[in-house]
């Protein structure tokens, strides 16, 4: 057993790399640049979403924020709106935090992982993607899918503790790393990841870990990686307003922390406050009817939202009183809301 495992760590990192340089991904358009800039938006864009959905949101991404320091000069409004649909958004309110950081300083994101590691949004694994891709550094990386390749190859059993798995990993993830090819070998590994040693149905046959891997000789891959038991999502509902002049709807800024932090989404308040609530607001209420409820899921539970879609009449002058805004309709494909909403928002009649 000990000379498998053995064995397998000796020629692990060449036969990534090998591997690679021959059927791996060398076309995507953060491998063409060595911009720490631009590996930075990738790697952060990249977590926890995959590659097809990226590549729309960091084209047009850079088209508007081309450096550091055009991000970092931003508001945050406008960095929320390239985000808005990709979900995840405290992603996008680090990056932006980050880049401020960063131009205060000396402007420049550092080569030294452990450095990078301690700006906001930029986690260890994050940090030594930014140091392998933009410097050359060598430095171990460790995502979902890295790990599901080490856990398979060298059949990881669970720990006691999530804490001790995560320490077991990192270890093997920088006892395996190889003295060169360090961007060939990290790109390979989320390759891998990514294209063969899928979750579900893992192609071996393509693999060219397929001769040493732990799993794949003892026929394991279902049951590793070892998952931990997952609490059940809890279940959380809300009810939501629909303000709609005709022209307009009525939409409040989220606090900046917490779900969906710091976008524009409908008001939370209660069908039978909807009165009221209109008439604070300058509006007299038409009319209302209920919508079919949005479900969403989130990492941690399952939320749904009632919505009252509510006809209202502007009454006087209504500016914006914060943190409930006016958005004119023919805004909201271009406003930084959350997918669900803005979906919802732009499946409605014209005028409704
Ligand atoms: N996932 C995380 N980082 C990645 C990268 N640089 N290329 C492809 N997928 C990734």
């Amino acid at each position: 057993m000990a000379d498998a495992r053995d064995r397998a760590r000796r020629t692990f990192a060449g036969r990534v790399i090998a591997w690679q340089a021959e059927h791996g991904r060398h076309d995507l358009p953060w491998q063409q640049t060595r911009d720490p800039y631009r590996i930075w938006l990738s790697e952060i864009m990249l977590q926890q979403t995959q590659v097809r959905t990226v590549l729309p949101y960091y084209q047009s991404f850079l088209i508007r924020f081309p450096t550091l320091e055009a991000l970092a000069a931003a508001p945050l409004d406008s960095v929320l709106e390239r985000w808005s649909g990709l979900g995840y958004y405290a992603r996008a309110r680090h990056l932006h935090r980050c880049a401020q950081v960063v131009a205060a300083g000396d402007g420049r994101l550092s080569a030294d992982a452990e450095e990078n590691a301690r700006l906001p949004g930029i986690g260890r694994s994050t940090a030594a993607a930014i140091s392998v891709f933009a410097f050359g550094r060598r430095a171990a990386i460790l995502d979902g899918n890295v790990k599901r390749v080490l856990a398979r190859c060298f059949a990881a059993e669970a720990a006691a503790t999530a804490a001790q798995d995560e320490r077991q990993m990192w270890a093997l993830a920088e006892s395996l790393l190889p003295a060169s090819d360090i961007e060939r070998y990290s790109q390979g590994m989320m390759d891998l990841g990514a294209t063969v040693c899928t979750r579900h149905q893992p192609r071996c046959e393509l693999c060219p870990l397929h001769e040493i891997c732990l799993a794949c000789r003892d026929g394991r891959q279902a049951e590793l990686p070892r998952r931990r038991a997952r609490r059940v999502p809890a279940r959380r509902l809300c009810s939501l307003l629909l303000l709609s002049d005709g022209r307009r709807i009525l939409l409040e800024r989220r606090p900046p922390v917490g779900i969906w932090g710091g976008l524009l989404s409908l008001p939370e308040a209660s069908a039978d406050s909807a009165t009221a609530f209109a008439e604070r607001h300058g509006c007299r209420l038409l009319s209302s009817r209920a919508l079919t409820p949005i479900e969403h899921s989130f990492t941690h539970f399952h939320l749904t939202m009632q919505v009252l879609h509510c006809q209202v009449e502007a009454l006087g002058l209504q500016a914006n009183q914060a943190p409930l805004e006016w958005l004119p309709v023919d805004e909201v494909a271009a406003a930084a809301l959350p997918a669900p909403i803005k979906k919802l928002l732009l499946a409605l009649p014209r005028g409704g």
